[in-house]
């Protein structure tokens, strides 16, 4: 079937909105292929490989071109996809998802959890995507900010929970464990999870998640939410500022980011969060997010009423929450309550 595609422009922001329908079988082997491939390879290899013909082939890149891939022509030698392809169009995203959902990027925005919102209130759908390559207004958890320049990847995804507001700090945690398998397989490095929600690489945090709803006081449910998911893909030219420099860090080098990864990385995670979502009241992802807690056997301390506790965290609850024990007796810190650290930790992202 070949993909709907509906575009409009918004004066503020180089808008695209995007509607695709199933990805087609030829584009995705030739992606694949050239995706892999460092030398250009001929129009020739690529029908034999595929069993079709040149002319096939010529119109499957094409299709590619139009989605956004820049994708070179080197005379005699073939097909290469350019390294400097760099700036992400939805269409790359809608590409990697099995499941077809709007998304719309943007090179900058303040906050993609604020424009999901503002999507959200105007009826946009479960699932919606908000994209982002910079943000000048990022917003982390418990009223922080979140540093977000060129050289990461922020996204927000609209949800409409049908289950009880109490249930909501679970999208956090079954985003965290999605996050952590796609950043993992796509790194090959170990990825663990700083409760709440903060993914972390040899002791760095690499990401943060900041879930954020509408709370209807009638139903007791939410109306809508927005997952916010903030990657550090690569550090900045000039480097993380001094209050984040001893915490943050990146998933790769800069030369191994390109637009390709960015879309795999949103469509990956998204798939791989709307598979845990689904069964969310079931807690399935909640022994691997314990499997993968960063904070597990470390001393922490905690602030709780405006008073610092210290203790050892001793495990993660059904409910998400941390368990710490301190003079034998053991306490369970709710995720919108208090800010844990490490005793190692000075400062958070
Ligand atoms: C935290 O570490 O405290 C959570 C950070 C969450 C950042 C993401 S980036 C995409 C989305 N938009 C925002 O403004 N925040 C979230």
């Amino acid at each position: 079937m070949s993909p709907e595609i509906y575009r409009f422009v918004d004066n503020s922001a180089n808008f695209v909105y995007i509607y695709i329908g199933d990805s087609m079988e030829l584009k995705e082997k030739i992606l694949a292929i050239l995706g892999e491939s460092d030398e250009p390879v001929s129009g020739e290899a690529l029908a034999e490989m595929n069993n079709v013909s040149r002319n096939a082939v010529w119109k499957a890149v094409n299709e590619l071109r139009k989605d956004g891939f820049l994708i070179e022509a080197a005379t005699n030698r073939g097909y290469v996809l350019a390294r400097e392809n760099k700036k992400l169009v939805g269409t790359q995203v809608s590409h990697f998802m099995k499941k077809c959902r709007n998304v719309a990027v943007f090179e900058t925005l303040p906050s993609t959890n604020k424009t999901a919102k503002d999507f959200a209130e105007q009826g946009a759908e479960e699932g919606f995507i908000v994209v982002a390559e910079s943000q000048t207004a990022g917003r982390g958890r418990l009223g922080r900010s979140f540093f977000s320049p060129t050289g990461g990847l922020y996204f927000s995804v609209i949800l409409r929970p049908c289950f009880n507001a109490q249930v909501s700090i679970l999208a956090t945690v079954a985003a965290a464990v999605a996050t952590a398998r796609v950043l993992e397989r796509h790194s090959r490095r170990t990825a663990e999870i700083k409760w709440v929600n903060d993914i972390y690489m040899a002791n760095r945090k690499v990401c943060g998640i900041l879930t954020e709803g509408s709370f209807n006081a009638e139903t007791a449910k939410l109306d809508y939410a927005v997952l916010g998911i903030g990657i550090n893909l690569f550090v900045p030219q000039e480097g993380f500022p001094q209050d984040i420099a001893n915490i943050a860090g990146a998933v790769f080098s800069e030369k191994e980011v390109t637009s390709l990864k960015k879309a795999q990385i949103i469509a990956e995670i998204t798939d791989e969060f709307f598979a845990l979502y689904e069964d969310i009241e079931n807690r399935s992802f909640l022994e691997e997010y314990r499997r993968r807690s960063w904070l597990q056997g470390k001393e922490v301390y905690y602030e709780r009423n405006g008073t610092i506790n210290y203790g050892t965290v001793v495990g993660i609850d059904d409910e998400a929450r941390l368990l710490v024990m301190q003079n034998g007796i053991e306490t369970a810190i709710g995720a919108g309550e208090v800010s844990v650290r490490s005793a190692g930790e000075k400062n958070e992202q």
